[in-house]
């Protein structure tokens, strides 16, 4: 049995440390230490982080290389890329460091070299990503195919949605790209309804191919398609599936030769670069994709050999647990000052929530500690407008995230110096604040100064690279997959299942016949959702 985290002597000493360093304010840390903005920071693959803004000293660095080394954190990264079954729950190895592997790479599992199995999946994805990019993929009345649309849920869209919204400026403008997700018809609707089925082209990404949303939109796609289609025929040259379940896609209608496979030791939230990127390789061509294979490489790379002091995924995980589990902190927000990365908050939000939101560690027990904070967050400088009020001046510690380029893709006039004024900005606000004295200085009304004084001492990182590009989209999300592994890691949990939503499953699937059924269904849930069932069927729209 692992020693419980809390009895370890880092833990315990970074409790003693914390409670030490609450009372110092950030000011205080910066005027004691003239070149501290300069020393806490850390540079990798041109990706750039200053964590000098955070309420820290090398003292407690020091203290969570110490948690790291008790934790074995060295020894669990390096079981992670050996291939062995880490997530042991599903019993499954967690590989997908092996996505983006290059071609000479050797990683193997259960005694097979899996690299080459994943370059041959790349390979047949540029080839029919080229045939579509070229218009030489032709739809069942002959058209080229105009408009490509993904149909999946959770890991299956949000890394190509995110993808798809990051790279733009890379991408196929002749092309149209929509993504379904919700069993909402609505979602289907309005993605499709002003689309040619002639023209369209139907991804359907599913790892298990089972999950109810992803199979009844595909199911409506299919119907929507042969509504004017009309020949069954037509659905090979309109659907293409993305799964590891070859069985279920061709009892769908699908021929497994339109098939781009991936495998059990993928996990659905870090998919993004296998198969189920097929949507964002169509957008951005083969050359492009495999340049963000090269960046996520790269930044696997630097986890796996960088020492841990100068490790970005350690130093970010580091933070991440030392504002949730010492500081009460129950948030992180995720701030990208980048238009193209839109998304990326939503997209972080699966890969960090659903991989620590546990609450048992990996030998069964229940924590007694936090574990994996809540990510949220809004692109700048829209936030700055609604949210940015609370993390001023409200009563709660939200770290944060600001992520910013040195270059626009879009240089227009000012508006990129505006836009990073704003991440320099706020990043100093929150550190430094303002304090009555400067307030009474510029002669604010005394009763105004409790108002208008803004206390500081709130923390930030601030992540910078060079512009946007597919390398860079790689390096990034690499970088957040492996904190959350630096994370997950030293909770002692599994941070590669995700148990926690099988249950609403179950009882959705169990509710679906008793809203449809045309006789009174005898109802046994609680009083609550028997009422709410009851109601919802008195007005519900009859069936045709
Ligand atoms: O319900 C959660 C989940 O299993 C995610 O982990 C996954 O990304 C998503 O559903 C979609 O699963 P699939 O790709 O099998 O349709």
């Amino acid at each position: 049995m692992t020693t419980p985290l809390k009895q370890l002597p880092a833990w315990k000493a970074l409790e003693a440390h914390a409670s030490s360093i609450k009372a110092t304010h950030l000011r205080q840390l910066f005027a004691d230490d003239p070149s501290r903005g300069e020393r806490l920071t850390a540079e990798a693959e041109g990706i750039f982080l200053d964590y000098s803004k955070h309420r820290i000293t090398d003292e407690t660095l020091k203290l969570f290389l110490q948690l790291a080394e008790e934790s074995g954190l060295r020894e669990k990264l390096d079981a992670m890329f050996r291939g062995d079954k880490i997530n042991i729950t599903e019993n499954r190895a967690v590989l997908h460091v092996a996505l983006r592997a290059p071609k000479d790479a050797v990683i193997e599992f259960d005694g097979k070299n899996v690299v080459p199995e994943v370059h041959a999946v790349l390979d047949k994805m540029a080839a029919f990503a080229d045939q579509l990019r070229s218009g030489k993929w032709l739809g069942y009345t002959e058209k080229p195919i105009r408009n490509i649309v993904n149909i999946g849920i959770g890991g299956s869209d949000l890394g190509p949605v995110m993808a798809y919204e990051a790279l733009r400026h890379y991408s196929d403008r002749d092309l149209t790209f929509r993504f379904v997700s919700n069993v909402d018809g609505t979602d289907f609707h309005e993605a499709t309804r002003d689309l040619d089925q002639e023209e369209t082209l139907f991804i359907i990404s599913s790892k298990t191919f089972t999950t109810l949303e992803t199979m009844t939109n595909a199911h409506t796609a299919r119907a929507w398609s042969l509504g004017k289609l009309k020949e069954h025929a037509a659905v090979a040259r309109h659907f293409v599936a993305v799964s590891t379940n070859a069985q279920e896609v061709s009892k769908f209608g699908i021929d497994t030769a339109n098939m781009f496979g991936f495998w059990d030791w993928v996990g659905g939230r870090y998919s993004m670069d296998s198969a189920i990127g097929l949507s964002t390789m169509i957008a951005i061509g083969p050359d492009h994709y495999r340049a963000m294979l090269a960046g996520f490489h790269s930044m696997d790379e630097h986890f796996r050999t960088t020492p841990f002091d100068k490790n970005l995924p350690f130093l970010m995980g580091a933070l991440a647990i030392w504002y949730n589990d010492f500081f009460d902190a129950q948030t992180v927000a995720v701030l990208p000052y980048d238009q193209y990365l839109k998304r990326f908050p939503a997209y972080l939000q699966q890969l960090t929530m659903e991989s620590n939101g546990k609450h048992v560690t990996l030998d069964g027990r229940v924590v007694d500690y936090q574990t994996g904070p809540i990510f949220w967050g809004e692109p700048g400088t829209n936030g700055q407008h609604s949210f940015y009020q609370l993390i001023h001046q409200g009563t709660k510690l939200i770290p944060c995230d600001f992520i910013g380029f040195f270059k626009s893709l879009n240089p227009i006039g000012r508006h990129h110096d505006l836009l990073m004024s704003n991440v320099f900005a706020q990043a100093e606000a929150l550190a430094f604040g303002k304090t009555a004295e400067e307030l009474k200085a510029e002669n604010v009304a005394d009763w105004l100064i409790p108002h208008k004084t803004f206390e500081g001492n709130r923390p930030s990182s601030v992540l910078l690279a060079d512009h946007m590009t597919p390398a860079t989209l790689g390096k990034l999300i690499a970088l957040y997959e492996h904190s959350v592994f630096v994370q997950g890691a030293i909770w002692q949990i599994d941070s590669f299942d995700q148990w926690g939503v099988e249950l609403g499953k179950v009882l959705a699937v169990r509710i679906i016949p008793e809203l449809e059924s045309a006789e009174e269904p005898a109802l046994k849930h609680d009083s609550s959702t028997n009422a709410l069932i009851r109601k919802y069927r008195a007005h519900r729209r009859p069936t045709a």
